[in-house]
């Protein structure tokens, strides 16, 4: 890949392409509404979205945020046809820099533990494996229901594995 690549925090950021960059890399979920999750953290000053681009093309795009004490990275993703080309560690790199200059000196992201491809670049970029459990929970009780019924419908879509 010979153009350069950017990564900046856009003024107004091109959420339906972004979204449609996220939904090819296979990060959003039925449960999940990724333009509500870019609205707040661009509007609660905790968070922002950072793209790649190479030329004018959308080549990567990451949410970063933090809640006062850690740093988090969700929604890193990059085109399928531009991968292993830097912009993941770029994007990440970029992630990392606007932590740190809000005061915040560590940074946490969740990856399933079966996802050994995304260990590994994580692993590449000098992150490391914290042997803890997430735990989590739905605080809205309408949203708890929804997500329930609509993790079991899509937990039941996906292909049956053998044992
Ligand atoms: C994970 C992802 C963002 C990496 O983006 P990328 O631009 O291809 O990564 P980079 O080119 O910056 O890779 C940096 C280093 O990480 C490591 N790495 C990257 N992808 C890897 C893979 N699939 N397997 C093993 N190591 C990998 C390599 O050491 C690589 O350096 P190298 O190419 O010189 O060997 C991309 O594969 C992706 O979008 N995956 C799907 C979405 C996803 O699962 N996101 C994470 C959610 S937790």
């Amino acid at each position: 890949m010979d153009d350069v690549v950017t990564v900046t925090e856009p003024a107004e950021p091109d959420v339906a392409a972004i979204v449609a960059l996220w939904e090819r890399c296979g990060l959003t979920r039925p449960w999940n509404d990724p333009i509500e999750d870019i609205r707040l953290a661009r509007t609660t000053g905790h968070g922002a979205v950072l793209i790649a681009s190479v030329g004018e093309r959308l080549a990567g795009a990451v949410m970063v945020g933090h809640d006062g004490h850690r740093g988090a990275v969700y929604y890193l993703g990059v085109d399928p046809g531009a991968r292993r080309h830097g912009i993941g560690r770029r994007l990440v790199e970029a992630a990392e820099a606007w932590v740190l200059a809000r005061g915040i000196p560590k940074i946490n992201l969740l990856v399933r533990k079966e996802n050994a491809a995304v260990l590994a670049f994580y692993e590449a970029l000098g992150w490391h494996d914290t042997h803890t459990v997430c735990l989590y929970r739905t605080l809205d009780p309408a949203k708890r229901d929804d997500e329930m019924r609509q993790k079991a419908a899509w937990a039941a879509a996906l292909p049956r594995r053998d044992p």
